[in-house]
């Protein structure tokens, strides 16, 4: 009996020991002291941040800066909001995190950036980096200064070494995957002449679509966020010539005008999108959306069709930028949001496919210019190999997790990780024995 729960434990500690390492290890963070004198700072004031992982060997000129993401705030109740969590202070920022997927460290779950200078860039300005007031409210001692933090990131990178990069790639999930392509002109301007610069937008291509109410919510968030944040200045001029600023948000309006090469990751059925495009609360009163907004094995017919529209017009929208063989596409029909980020949908053997190709290989190929790849999934549910699970990195985990710590169950939390990381070949041994829905 002790021999059998002995092995038990042992065999828990297993699998933990080897789910941290496929998480990678912990990357400290780096404050950026310097910008605070260029008025590039958080909402509260604070100095913007980045967790750096020195590359090395074939890897020393190569640098990756990967946007952190996690919506944006659109007035001042909601910024005054942010200004006391991770989102709006690095004063709230955790010192360490764990770099996976896109950023690994390791070879076999990140082949072709494993050794690349890997960074990631803290979101703390609320509007994908693009906010520039000058003057500071007094009354809520709301700084919004996103675009002076981007500029003022790269400049401390540029003099750590990037300035000599080889290869430099930029990207970013959610918010941060809209910041990597509003950003991606202005990352290849300040790299060096000669470098191979290409950016990828995970997630980030959020498209201006009526929710189900037939009313334009999300149109109307992103015209709050800009004019609370002064972003118009810093969107794309080609837009900004010809419509208003709010609408040069929506990648739709300006994405053919970028020059530099992109890769687009975005499930057609983005779970953010779903969630807060097509039916968010305001449009659903009744919250008849709500069980499938959560599950979408859950949607009823009715709900499902509506989806296939939205499908519809995500590709309408994004098909603008597909002709270019620089331009990339991994446009899969999984219900997911950040696939690049979570090593289970970037590179495991059961990561989601198009054309047996994963997207870390897909990505991988189409950076180093092996094989050009733009692939549109069939639609939902045809592809076997999404997970469809409910996981929104940077809208659920942090409050979930916090909302956990506090009742103390921190086995749930080990095995929330777990699931998170979601570790296909531990399915055999940690998952079966430790099965719940999430
Ligand atoms: C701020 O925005 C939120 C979210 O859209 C909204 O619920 C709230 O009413 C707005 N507050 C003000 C003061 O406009
Ligand atoms: C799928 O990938 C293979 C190479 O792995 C390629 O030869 C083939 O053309 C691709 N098929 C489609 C439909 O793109």
């Amino acid at each position: 009996m002790a021999g059998a729960r002995l092995g038990q434990w042992l065999f828990v500690l297993v699998c933990a020991v080897m789910l941290l390492k496929a998480a990678g290890l912990p990357v400290g963070i780096t404050y950026v002291h310097s910008a605070v004198a260029k008025g590039a700072v958080c909402l509260d004031g604070s100095p913007p941040a980045y967790h750096l992982d020195k590359g090395y060997g074939s890897g020393i000129n190569n640098w990756l800066v990967h946007i952190e993401g996690g919506g944006w705030c659109n007035n001042i109740t909601t910024c005054l909001v942010r200004k006391n969590n991770r989102l709006g202070s690095s004063k709230k920022m955790l010192k360490e995190i764990a770099f996976s997927g896109i950023l690994n460290g390791r070879h076999m779950f990140n082949p072709d950036f494993y050794n690349w200078n890997r960074v990631k860039v803290r979101y703390c300005d609320g509007a994908s980096f693009t906010g520039d007031v000058a003057a500071v409210n007094l009354a809520t001692g709301l700084f919004f200064r996103g675009a002076r933090i981007f500029r003022a990131v790269i400049e401390d990178l540029l003099a750590k070494g990037m300035g000599k990069a080889k290869n430099a790639m930029l990207s970013g999930c959610s918010a941060g995957g809209l910041a990597s392509i509003l950003h991606c002109d202005n990352f290849h301007a300040l790299l060096p002449v000669g470098a191979k610069v290409k950016c990828v937008s995970d997630a980030g291509y959020f498209i201006n679509a009526k929710d189900v109410s037939g009313a334009r919510h999300v149109e109307q968030f992103f015209s709050q966020v800009v004019a609370t944040h002064g972003s118009g200045k810093n969107l794309p001029p080609s837009c900004t010539s010809k419509l208003s600023p709010g609408l040069c948000f929506f990648p739709q309006y300006f994405a053919s005008q970028i020059r530099t090469p992109m890769f687009y990751v975005n499930a057609a059925y983005d779970s953010w999108q779903i969630k807060n495009i097509l039916a968010p609360g305001v449009a659903d009163p009744h919250g008849t959306w709500q069980n499938c907004k959560l599950d979408i094995t859950h949607c009823k017919p009715t709900q499902l069709k509506t989806m296939q529209d939205f499908r519809a017009q995500f590709l309408s929208a994004i098909g603008g930028v597909s002709g270019s063989r620089s331009k990339g596409m991994f446009i899969d029909s999984c219900y997911a949001h950040c696939q690049t980020e979570l090593q289970e949908t970037w590179l495991m053997p059961d990561s989601p496919v198009l054309n047996k190709t994963t997207i870390a290989k897909a990505v991988g190929d189409w950076f180093y210019d092996r094989t050009p790849f733009q692939k549109i999934d069939c639609p939902y549910p045809c592809n076997p190999t999404c997970h469809n699970r409910n996981f929104d990195p940077n809208h659920h985990q942090h409050s979930n997790f916090a909302k956990m710590s506090r009742k103390k169950e921190f086995p749930w939390l080990l095995l929330i990780f777990v699931h998170l990381l979601g570790f296909p070949i531990f399915h055999g041994c940690c998952w079966s024995s430790f099965d719940f829905g999430v």
